[in-house]
């Protein structure tokens, strides 16, 4: 029998796996510079804790969610997001007790949707997402946002996307809203579809972002949120766009725009890209304020806002516009030996090479030189290392730059000195530092 991944998920290893970690590292570098601190949870949760947060009526707990019963009949589920278990854990632990400002989250984690899968729309994927949680200014907001820009200038995306934003406004404003935008699809029953029919109930809001639906006229000319919103709440917005006009960051107001996860109050918004070639998938990032989710999951009455930036989307954006993600990461030294009895020694060599820092690799039961120093080639090594028994004579070996094809015979005690003067000066050289190494 052969088996396969299952559907929608991926096996990662090589070059994706490699830009996957230079991306991640990226962030966690980015997270460490805005003051965040990494959290993993586990992969599963009690289904409870979806259902209550991100919401019955979302299509992430109604269609997408993988739950499954344990063999004591608990119900799980494996996480479709992360800002769910992250305040579960703040208030589990009680990551509040002894904290006057925000607790700030950041988690790098796999996630699960049963979704169609497409590119950049998987069943297993990953985010990377940030929480503030204790965090009821406003100017949290703005740093959310910006922190979210950030990461799209850093990788150079920024002229691709953009920020759309909207006001959910308060819990109260936004129960009268929906009162009324039950009562006004009420009399378009019958042009709606099966799914908006369900959402009328629980959650007429989510009938305007729908994919068939939010097209239609009647939908469009809805009522408008903004009409319910309270002066506060009309106060609290505009001084998070006046801020954003402060910092230079672009936004479109969307009042169409209300998220899929139930968890939203205030602003939330949405960087997408406009690149051609991510169509149907191209949300890079999603995130917004919940005013009550922490209290929902037995915490105190303490704000949070968040977003989350898809991995997978991320990367395709940057393959997208030919981002160099600096995979440079080349092999240094080859070492070839000229028999079995040699090969002790190559492998001090190679000790000795890495533990100064210099990546190498030894091959054992080849002993022809031209053989050796053509897998140094294929391997794409800097330096091929020839030992033999002429050297071992003078306790030394042959060192061959395989870019100039300079040949030098260096003492064994002198190896790692020699090649990582080498390596530096290749490093710095010009060629390096003009970018012609970007092959
Ligand atoms: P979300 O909008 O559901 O928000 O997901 C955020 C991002 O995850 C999306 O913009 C997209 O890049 C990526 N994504 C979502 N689903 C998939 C999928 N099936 N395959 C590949 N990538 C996907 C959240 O999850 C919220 N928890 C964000 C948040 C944090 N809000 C507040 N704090």
């Amino acid at each position: 029998m052969n088996f396969q991944k299952p559907r929608g998920t991926l096996d990662w290893y090589g070059e994706p796996l490699a830009k996957f970690n230079s991306v991640a590292d990226s962030l966690r570098v980015m997270a460490n510079l805005y003051d965040f601190e990494e959290i993993v949870t586990p992969t599963f949760e009690n289904l409870e804790l979806f259902t209550r947060s991100v919401g019955e009526s979302s299509d992430i707990v109604s269609k997408e969610l993988y739950n499954f019963k344990d063999k004591s009949d608990r119900d799980l589920a494996l996480r479709p997001e992360g800002t769910a278990g992250a305040v579960r854990s703040f208030v589990e632990n009680k990551m509040f007790a002894n904290k006057t400002g925000p607790v700030k989250l950041f988690y790098l984690l796999n996630l699960f949707r049963y979704e169609r899968p497409q590119g950049g729309r998987l069943r297993e994927f990953h985010q990377f997402g940030v929480e503030y949680l204790n965090a009821a200014n406003p100017f949290n907001d703005v740093e959310a946002i910006s922190f979210a820009h950030d990461i799209l200038e850093f990788f150079e995306l920024n002229k691709d996307v953009v920020l759309k934003i909207n006001n959910l406004g308060s819990v109260a404003q936004r129960q009268i809203w929906m009162e009324e935008l039950k009562k006004y699809f009420e009399q378009y029953k019958s042009e709606l579809t099966a799914d908006s029919l369900k959402r009328l109930e629980k959650n007429p809001l989510r009938i305007l972002d729908d994919k068939v639906d939010g097209k239609k006229d009647f939908v469009l000319k809805a009522p408008k949120l903004s009409a319910y919103l309270s002066e506060e709440d009309k106060e609290y917005f505009n001084l998070i766009l006046a801020c954003l006009d402060n910092l230079k960051i672009k936004y479109e107001v969307d009042d169409s725009l209300v998220r899929g996860l139930d968890y939203y109050t205030g602003v939330v918004f949405e960087f997408v890209s406009n690149n051609p070639n991510l169509e149907g998938k191209s949300t890079l990032i999603g995130g917004g304020r919940y005013s009550n989710l922490v209290k929902e999951i037995g915490g105190p009455d303490y704000e949070g806002i968040g977003f989350a930036i898809g991995i997978e989307r991320l990367i395709m954006a940057l393959e997208a516009s030919n981002y160099d993600f600096n995979l440079n990461s080349d092999l240094v030294a080859f070492i070839g030996c000229a028999s079995e009895s040699l090969t002790l020694l190559g492998l001090s060599a190679a000790k000795l090479l890495r533990n100064s820092g210099l990546k190498t690799s030894i091959e054992y039961g080849e002993y022809k030189k031209d053989r050796n120093a053509k897998l140094a080639i294929r391997n794409k090594a800097m330096f091929f290392i020839w030992i033999d028994d002429e050297g071992l004579k003078s306790d030394s070996l042959t060192v061959e730059n395989l870019r100039t094809h300079q040949k030098e015979t260096i003492k064994f005690i002198d190896l790692a000195q020699y090649l990582n003067e080498k390596y530096d000066e290749y490093m710095f050289s010009d060629e390096m530092i003009n970018g012609n190494n970007n092959e």
